[in-house]
């Protein structure tokens, strides 16, 4: 089995460039199916959640082309959309994404039937708001046999929907449903996320009419048919912010480029409240720290509060910091697995319900941990490279699924990380690293 092998101690240094917005990307693939015409898409990232759902769209009958690394054509027009139309396979079931092609698929053929979602364990995570938005539409939802879902409509009529809570995947698929459903959709609550805009922002290059994505109403007034388009997804918020963590956490300096600052407002302002340097650029940052880190607090909240996914990357710094910290999780039940690996490495932190208490250490000790889902395996590589001596990172194909070239862009900024598939190899990692 693959892990990272890491030794910690060093300062990052250097720059790194950031890639398309993985959870823009997966909402942005799923829609280009909703037209018969060719889509190009650019700054595609290249992760297994993405490549995960470009295979299970080319499974339906969808022509799907990589013009480069990050640049794919799709075209819908080989989807047969009859009662034969069925997403399913052992990795799109691993994937929580799968949801989005219910949305586009009920959207454009009034019936979908995909296998119901899979994603990172960090809570029940249902798709009871999906399904109260399709049936708000005059779709007919079952959960059948073989643990898929099927949603069906004579035709899908706008409609007002009220989230009850706010929801990033809720509100996308909605937005898909409702792109070519008849007459108007208003999403009240709607998620805000900057991927929410981008989806919408490319709905609309497609001939899609949205107004208001970004804002807590979406209105949606659905058109007759979608077109080609040429779009490029926006940067990565979440890759951008693990690197900008993992710039504090080691006392380095790193030029993070590909970014949009105003989407890491969030994250930024915690990082210089701890004691950093967040320098801001057009289309960058420059992050340093060095000495003493302070405590702070944080709640994770919807955008543009401080954002659920840099939860773990933010507590794995904290746990370095001079003083108690206390993190609270507010989005989802079960986001603290990564802490028990902590405690390995020599945190001193206590979870209690959704909150943990961060007293923290001068250092971390190296030592063999596990990934238990993708954000929580990005804390444990910041954790590994700020340690003294060496450390294992099992279960890596978590991290895989939302960061590219991981491995190689820590060593770009001078990390010593390797991905190694057997103790022997480890071993010889570690006399090469010395
Ligand atoms: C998306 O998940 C992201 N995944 C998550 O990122 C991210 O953590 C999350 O949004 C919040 O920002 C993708 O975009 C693929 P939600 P999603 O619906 O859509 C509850 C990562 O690390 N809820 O906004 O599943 C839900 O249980 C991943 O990249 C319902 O109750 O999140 C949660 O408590 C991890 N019913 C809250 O809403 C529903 O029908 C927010 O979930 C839907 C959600």
């Amino acid at each position: 089995m693959e892990q990272y092998a890491i030794k910690g101690g060093k300062a990052l240094e250097g720059e790194v460039t950031i890639a398309g917005a993985k959870n823009a990307a997966l909402g942005i693939l799923a829609a280009a199916i909703m037209t018969d015409e060719k889509v190009v898409i650019e700054n595609v990232p290249d992760v297994s959640d993405t490549r995960t759902l470009l295979a299970a769209i080319q499974d339906i009958g969808a022509t799907v082309e990589h013009l480069d690394e990050h640049t794919v054509s799709i075209c819908g027009k080989g989807i047969v959309g009859d009662d034969t139309l069925s997403v399913d396979g052992k990795n799109i079931r691993k994937i929580r994404a799968s949801y989005y092609l219910i949305g586009a698929l009920l959207g454009k053929y009034n019936y979908a039937n995909v296998a119901l979602p899979g994603g990172c364990d960090i809570g029940t995570r249902p798709i009871d708001l999906h399904i109260k938005g399709f049936e708000t539409l005059g779709a007919d939802v079952k959960i059948i046999q073989g643990g898929k879902i099927v949603a069906r409509a004579e035709k899908l009529v706008g409609k007002h929907i009220y989230l009850d809570t706010v929801s990033v995947g809720a509100t996308i698929n909605i937005m898909l449903a409702a792109a070519l459903a008849e007459g108007k959709t208003t999403i009240e609550n709607a998620a805000k996320e900057p991927h929410i805009v981008d989806v919408a922002n490319f709905l609309n290059t497609m001939g899609a009419n949205i107004k208001g994505a970004g804002t807590d109403v979406i209105r949606v007034r659905g058109v007759s048919r979608l077109h080609g388009a040429e779009y490029s997804i926006i940067p990565d918020q979440i890759e951008a912010g693990t690197f900008m963590t993992m710039a504090v956490a080691t006392r380095g300096n790193v030029l993070i480029k590909n970014v949009i600052p105003k989407h890491l407002e969030a994250i930024s302002s915690k990082l210089i409240e701890m004691g950093a340097t967040v320098i801001e650029y057009d289309d960058s940052v420059r992050v340093m720290a060095d000495g003493v880190l302070k405590p702070t607090q944080i709640k994770t909240l919807p955008y543009p509060g401080f954002p659920t996914d840099m939860q773990a990357q933010m507590a794995a710094t904290l746990a370095l910091s001079d003083g108690t910290s206390i993190v609270t999780e507010s989005i989802f039940e079960n986001r603290f697995r990564y802490v028990q690996e902590l405690c390995k490495m020599g945190a001193d932190i206590r979870v209690e319900g959704n909150t943990a208490i961060i007293h923290g250490v001068e250092k971390y000790l190296g030592a063999s941990i596990v990934a238990s889902d993708l954000r929580a395996g990005a804390a444990l590589v910041i954790a590994a490279l700020a340690a003294d001596g060496f450390s294992t990172i099992d279960d890596i194909k978590f991290i895989q699924r939302g960061y590219e070239n991981f491995d190689e862009k820590i060593r770009g900024l001078g990390g010593d990380i390797e991905i190694v598939d057997s103790e022997r190899e480890f071993q010889k990692y570690k006399l090469k690293i010395g």
